[in-house]
């Protein structure tokens, strides 16, 4: 199976602390070893990694930084077992990346090899933030899910972070285009005028069309996923609908929606106990979407290509849509 999977190395990333990546990773996690498949999780979070305890270890035997300090020779020689049946893990090592302050291509070799480690699905759980790591790991993962919540300030941050995650890309791929580079970070007349990504467009185009081609070439290849967490009502149900709009209009993507995740007070207590199986309990709350959003990652794996978003997203109600928009780009 795992050969033949298109994606296999998924980011969770959304740059809000507190939403639930961590929880979403180890939730997603055993879904997916229950159905069958061979899981690895990765603590990304290079400032505060604690996903082994979520995972029921209390110290974790090998870490990253054994890789990272070439301690030990590949990244699969530091997956240490997890209690739960299906499930390796990488432990983290606290902000030894951003010490270490890594260069873009010691990055790629990472996640090169995180690609190549012996899973059908590796699981990348990102800290909080827009840094250019978390932004690097992120973009060059074959799924990215950006996860947030339904409260006002946790939908601007996952707009945000989304948005830096595009620039960043945009940046990468024109890198050595100083023209464009110029028109993105540095051009102030040109900034008043770009409020959303159609002017930005519209200004490459006038620059050079070929390299307005390229650009949306990118557009149309970014492909987010969205998932929502701690959903308590109908109102936190249709925040993925927002975000996507406001994608829509403001950045020419389409997030697609993955799933959505109940509130469940099993998760205090799982994580407490350090007994991540209690998640998984029958009759609780969260299983459902994590089983729904499990399998519906297992059928984009196998994926031969890439393909766009499907447009099958009903519109949210127009009052507050129009009151999003304008509090996520106020410069609109
Ligand atoms: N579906 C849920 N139901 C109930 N509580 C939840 C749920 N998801 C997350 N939580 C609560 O939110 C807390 C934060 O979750 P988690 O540690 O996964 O967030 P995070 O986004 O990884 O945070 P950080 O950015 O600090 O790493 C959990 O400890 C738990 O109390
Ligand atoms: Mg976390």
């Amino acid at each position: 199976m795992a050969n033949q999977q298109y994606m296999k190395l998924w980011s969770i990333g959304g740059g809000k602390g507190g939403v639930g990546k961590s929880i979403v990773t180890m939730g997603l996690g055993i879904s997916l070893a229950r159905l069958g498949n061979r899981v690895i999780l990765v603590d990304g979070d290079l400032g505060a990694a604690n996903l082994h305890t979520m995972m029921g270890l209390r110290f974790p035997p090998l870490t990253l930084e054994d890789f990272l300090l070439k301690r030990l020779p590949r990244l699969e020689d530091v997956v240490v077992k997890t209690p739960i049946e299906g499930i390796s893990l990488i432990c983290g090592a606290d902000d030894l990346l951003g010490a270490a302050n890594p260069t873009y291509f010691q990055k790629i070799r990472v996640l090169r090899e995180l690609e190549d480690l012996p899973a059908d699905f590796v699981l990348l759980d990102l800290g909080a933030g827009t840094s250019f790591n978390i932004l690097d790991f992120f973009n060059h993962s074959s799924g990215k899910i950006a996860v947030f919540t339904g409260i006002s300030t946790s939908l601007q941050n996952v707009y945000g972070f989304i948005k830096c995650a595009l620039f960043r890309k945009i940046s990468r791929e024109f890198a050595k285009d100083f023209e464009i580079l110029t028109l993105l970070y540095e051009d102030e007349a040109a900034a008043e005028e770009i409020n959303s990504m159609d002017d930005l467009v519209a200004q490459v185009r006038r620059l050079a069309p070929d390299k307005c081609f390229r650009l949306l070439k990118i557009l149309r290849d970014f492909e987010v996923f969205l998932v929502t967490n701690m959903v308590k009502n109908e109102q936190d149900f249709r925040a993925a609908e927002i975000i996507q709009s406001v994608c829509a209009d403001f950045l020419n993507i389409k997030p697609q929606i993955l799933g959505h995740l109940l509130y469940d007070p099993l998760v205090d207590v799982a994580i407490n106990q350090m007994v991540p199986s209690l998640l998984h309990q029958r009759d609780n709350k969260i299983i459902r979407g994590l089983e729904q959003i499990a399998k519906r990652m297992m059928r984009l794996a196998r994926r031969p290509l890439p393909t766009l978003a499907p447009d099958n997203q009903k519109a949210a109600p127009a009052a507050s849509l129009a009151f999003w928009k304008g509090a996520l780009n106020p410069g609109s």
